[in-house]
């Protein structure tokens, strides 16, 4: 796994930035798997910047999002649907109709839309670079601890930590589904490449986890030292816990100088 420790939250959005650009510049057909949350916000924002300054088009792009919750239709100001075209689909040329979410809703049967979401990206060729964030528990996408790591889309159960983590985003009077369909680790897997964001002390135990710990369920993102291709890039509090923290610096210096 590339290991890259940022200086501060710009910097960390910056790294994610130039390799999504550089993607789409080597390829403007790609596809791309995304994320929700507060840690790609700044990513999304300065590819929106890039996009703006006549630097970046999106207009031959396939999206597939990580997750969505159950039930939530698209317009619910919770929903991922609503985060992604507010920070992202709406603001850059990407044709609405190219972007996907795992959406379940009211009246759909959930085995049939999660193997509907596994055609779809297949059928688009495979996502050839999927963005992550982690949670403080492990997880990726929902895959929560626990989560087969060979798993494909599917509904998950939320655990009380992840409801924890993310009843920030809702008003204490407004529903908070415990559900969600998530693509499987097995999907993430099978990106052609990984990007992977984690920023805050509260990430440093998962972040040490992932680089270094045993390959388990416990920490779901620990498969993805199982991939060729994975890049890993923090700020100094998620990279507080980091066994060879100085062993990773001292890579990326060395990388510069080839
Ligand atoms: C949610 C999403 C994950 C995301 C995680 C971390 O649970 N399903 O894909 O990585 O939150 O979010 P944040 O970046 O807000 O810490």
């Amino acid at each position: 796994m590339r290991v890259i420790i940022t200086g501060s939250a710009e910097q960390l959005a910056e790294a994610g930035c130039q390799i999504v650009a550089r993607q789409l510049q080597q390829k403007p057909h790609s596809v791309l798997g995304l994320a929700t949350g507060s840690t790609p916000i700044m990513l999304y924002q300065q590819l929106v910047n890039l996009h703006r300054q006549g630097k970046l088009s999106f207009k031959d792009v396939t999206s597939f999002n990580l997750d969505e919750y159950y039930l939530l239709e698209g317009t619910h100001p919770q929903s991922y649907r609503y985060f992604m075209n507010e920070y992202l689909f709406n603001a850059v040329d990407i044709d609405l109709a190219s972007t996907h979410l795992p959406a379940c809703l009211a009246g759909e049967d959930p085995q049939q839309s999660a193997v509907g979401y596994e055609l779809a990206i297949q059928a688009a060729g495979g996502i050839d670079l999927q963005i992550l964030g982690i949670g403080a528990n492990g997880h990726i996408g929902f895959n929560e601890p626990g989560s087969s790591l060979a798993s494909r889309t599917r509904l998950k159960t939320l655990t009380a930590k992840t409801l924890a983590d993310n009843s920030r985003m809702f008003r204490p009077d407004e529903y908070q589904p415990d559900l969600a369909m998530t693509m499987g680790v097995g999907t993430i897997l099978e990106a052609k490449q990984i990007v992977i964001l984690a920023s805050g002390a509260q990430k440093a135990d998962a972040v040490q986890h992932m680089v270094l710990g045993a390959v388990s369920a416990r920490c779901p993102a620990s498969a993805l030292q199982l991939h060729p291709n994975v890049t890993l890039i923090i700020d100094e509090p998620a990279a507080a816990k980091l066994d060879h923290a100085d062993y990773f610096r001292q890579a990326e210096r060395k990388a510069q100088t080839l």
